[in-house]
């Protein structure tokens, strides 16, 4: 049985009625930009996720850049990334005329270590940007402390994990403010681009609010020199139909996560670790080798596909000369050995069944 690493048409198949209501509705309207969907959809995921605010924008990473710039972030200001993450993460530093400064994941969960992060830290340093890896948030509650010592900005890069839960409370509202993605095959995907800021800061969402329209709370008047990256009536309208179903779906990528950590121990494999801590909503399922390649042409072989999050880390990229000698044999090396098997709430226990057994297989039917 051929397994697809994502089938994404199979999956918003389940919804097509809500789907198709809601592409009625915005059509029909006859309102298309910034209405009452996008108001209803900002409501309904702040709800979600725990916070006060909700500000839809273009995609995730305007969601980041918007609000590094409404922090006053710019030239001559640090931001600490992770080295290991979607170039995004950077590229939002980068615009902003900032610093990104890479700090090494801790290696059993990949996500941003605090102790590094603290050892990174300049008099330049202006915020953190944690990625909530693969779904998992990263360890909150040293970097939040870190923060208030250092008075810096922390803003969750929130775009893998929406749902995701941190010692009880969501992703994206753990830090001071959150970037988050709606790109399709994210747990919360649009059916096209779309992210959005989350935040308790009233001024912080204001300020995002009036960036993301051209710099401009009354129409032809411009505060500030600001973008257009606005969610759109019909995404937003998409959005509310996935919302619904958010909280079911994530409970089904788990089902597949434990019949996968299940499956595979016991083989040379390093699996995902989750600290007691962590309820991951497994946009992501990482495992890591050094016999990856081998691993996945095997795979591929048999018709199941697989994906590398991510090949090459941001500072081997040709977009960032300056970066190519840093030191980050972390991040190095995990490009090199992870490999995402897929994952999807619609894949059937068959299926996640036929991939466990191609990789044990691959592993010369290494016993339990
Ligand atoms: C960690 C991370 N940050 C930021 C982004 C950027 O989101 P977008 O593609 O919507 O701009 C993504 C996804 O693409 C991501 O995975």
């Amino acid at each position: 049985m051929a397994v697809s690493f994502l089938n994404l048409g199979r999956l918003n198949g389940e919804i097509r009625p809500a789907l198709d209501a809601a592409y009625q509705r915005v059509m029909a309207s006859g309102w298309y930009i910034t209405g009452p969907e996008v108001e209803a959809f900002e409501a309904e995921f702040a709800r979600h996720s725990g916070v006060a605010h909700c500000v839809g924008v273009g995609n995730g990473l305007d969601a980041l850049v918007l609000l590094l710039r409404a922090y006053g972030i710019g030239p001559g200001d640090e931001v600490l990334v992770p080295s290991n993450t979607f170039i995004a993460t950077w590229l939002a530093v980068s615009q902003c005329g900032a610093t990104p400064v890479p700090v090494e994941p801790d290696p059993a969960t990949h996500n941003i270590d605090p102790a590094r992060a603290e050892a990174a830290v300049t008099p330049r340093t202006r915020a953190i940007m944690p990625v909530h890896l693969y779904g998992q948030t990263a360890d909150m509650d040293p970097l939040m402390q870190l923060a208030k010592r250092r008075n810096l900005v922390v803003i969750e890069d929130a775009a893998q994990s929406q749902g995701a839960e941190y010692k009880g409370r969501r992703a994206g509202g753990l830090g001071h403010a959150a970037g988050t993605s709606f790109y399709p095959g994210k747990n919360l995907g649009a059916l096209g681009d779309a992210g959005a800021v989350l935040t308790n800061d009233a001024a912080i969402a204001d300020k995002v609010r009036t960036l993301r329209n051209y710099g401009s709370k009354v129409k032809y008047e411009h505060l500030e020199a600001g973008y257009n990256s606005r969610l759109d009536e019909l995404q937003a309208a998409f959005l509310r139909a996935k919302l619904a179903v958010l909280d079911d779906w994530n409970v089904r990528r788990r089902a597949v996560a434990k019949q996968y950590s299940e499956g595979l121990r016991g083989l040379p494999l390093q699996l995902p670790a989750v600290p007691e801590w962590a309820v991951p909503v497994w946009h992501l399922y990482v495992v890591a080798t050094p016999q990856r390649d081998a691993l996945r042409r095997f795979l591929e072989e048999r018709g199941i596909g697989t994906v590398i999050h991510y090949p090459k880390p941001p500072h081997l990229q040709d977009c960032y000369p300056a970066y190519k000698d840093h030191d980050l044999p972390l991040a190095t090396r995990l490009a090199g050995e992870v490999v995402s098997l897929p994952i999807s709430p619609d894949m059937t226990q068959a299926e996640v069944a036929e991939v466990i057994a191609a990789v044990r297989a691959f592993f010369g039917g290494a016993q339990r």
